[in-house]
């Protein structure tokens, strides 16, 4: 079939097989441009088919001829149907590392749930032996929490009053103020709920039981911080306190870890569009701007050059893995430096509708966005009849 993008709002309906495909072919080639990663053997990647989990586990098997096993939730295709874009990154993926040699198996489910982790230990079990590196990269809107039943669902809102600042919409361009009402208790717990540590900590618990952690494994969990113009609505909003949460658990993780000794960091990353992005009101705003100003710098980064420099530069150096004071590993030093966070404060203020054109980095916004289901990718042929049907090899 030919496939098109169609998009609502934040998601877009469709993905192309080959789009997909190639921004794989291009995250590998990127990784095996770098000099070897001296990491990781066996990797267990959990959400590992888009954004920052799909990046990790290229950067695993192509940085360090890691064998890596991955999990993650994405709609098979169906007959005139597409996949969703992490079905067919998958597929590429396990494509290229078997045909490299490298071991790549999955498994597509609810990583909250007990099943998905007990299928996931099998297969350690049965293939690997042990891990000894566990990212945990998962972004979900829900989790049903296997200990209750209970399932809850998170939201981006503001904690104690309004808060009301500029935003745009992406696909028109069109920048507008807009208000969000600051969550209630029950939402700010139903958050940490779904984007805290607690199924981290499930996870390693569980993995640790059962004997398939290896000595020495490390364990590494996605944050994020960003500047004071989104922290109303991120860092001190009801995701914040989730990653907070998040923070926590990484300690206790890491006094759990000590008795083989392992260790549970949290790597803070920078903002990027992901689908897990998009979603967010303020943030692509922000983003649009800091784009402009890190490709003005030079210092612009995707996924895959983020993964690439946590591993390469801050956790396999062979030395101490670099931390700040609250012991988090930081490669969103570059967003964050002074000077590229002045420039856009100043973006922000002048910022509208018509000078955002100019102002901010919109195109490269949507090219990404349109990327992240495999449109608008230099190189592929989007007339092309193409096989929607496509299989992921190592799927268990
Ligand atoms: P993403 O949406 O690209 O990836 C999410 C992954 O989780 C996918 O592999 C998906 O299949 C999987 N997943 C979701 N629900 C699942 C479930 N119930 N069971 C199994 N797999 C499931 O998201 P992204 O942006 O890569 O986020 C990953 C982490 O990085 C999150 O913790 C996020 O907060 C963090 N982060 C994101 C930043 C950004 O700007 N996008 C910046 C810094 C950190
Ligand atoms: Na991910």
């Amino acid at each position: 079939m030919i496939i098109e993008p169609k998009i609502r709002g934040f998601i877009c309906l469709t993905a192309h097989p080959e789009g997909c495909k190639q921004n794989v072919l291009n995250q590998i080639a990127y990784v095996k441009s770098k000099k070897a990663i001296d990491g990781a053997k066996k990797v267990l990647v959990i959400g590992a088919s888009t954004g920052f989990g799909l990046a990790s586990r290229i950067t695993s098997a192509f940085g360090s001829g890691a064998a890596t096993i991955g999990v993650y939730f994405e709609k098979p295709p169906a007959e005139g149907k597409t996949a969703s874009a992490g079905w067919y990154n998958t597929a590429a993926f396990e494509a290229q590392a078997q045909e490299a040699g490298l071991y790549a198996k999955s498994i597509n489910g609810d990583a909250f749930s007990d099943e998905i982790k007990q299928k996931t230990i099998d297969l350690i079990k049965a293939d690997l032996g042990q891990v000894d590196l566990i990212i945990y990269s998962l972004a979900s809107p829900r989790r049903t929490n296997p200990k209750t039943g209970v399932t809850h669902n998170s939201v981006i809102k503001p904690i104690g009053e309004v808060f009301t600042n500029k935003t745009v919409d992406f696909h028109t361009g069109v920048v507008s103020e807009i208000s969000i009402n600051p969550a209630t208790e029950e939402e700010i717990a139903n958050t940490v709920a779904v984007m805290g540590g607690e199924d981290w900590k499930f996870w390693i618990d569980d993995l640790k039981a059962a004997g398939v952690l290896a000595d020495g494994a490390i364990t590494v969990a996605y944050s994020y911080i960003g500047p004071e113009v989104t922290e109303r609505v991120y860092s001190k909003g009801t995701i914040g306190k989730a990653k907070k949460d998040l923070e926590n658990a990484s300690k206790q993780i890491n006094d759990s870890l000590a008795a083989i000794g392992g260790k549970a960091l949290i790597s803070v990353n920078k903002a990027l569009v992901t689908q897990a992005s998009s979603a967010i009101p303020v943030i692509p705003l922000y983003i649009s701007l800091l784009y402009k100003v890190m490709k003005q710098e030079g210092i612009h980064e995707g996924c895959i050059e983020q993964i690439e420099r946590l591993f390469q530069e801050r956790l396999y150096t062979g030395g101490e893995i670099p931390t700040d004071a609250e012991g988090r590993v930081r490669v969103d030093d570059w967003e964050m430096r002074d000077d590229v966070q002045a420039q856009v404060a100043k973006l922000w203020l002048e910022a509208d509708t018509e000078s955002l054109v100019e102002l901010g980095d919109l195109k490269g916004y949507k090219t990404d966005f349109l990327n992240l289901f495999g449109f608008d990718v230099p190189g592929v042929n989007y007339q092309d009849d193409v096989n929607e049907l496509v299989a992921i090899p190592g799927l268990v």
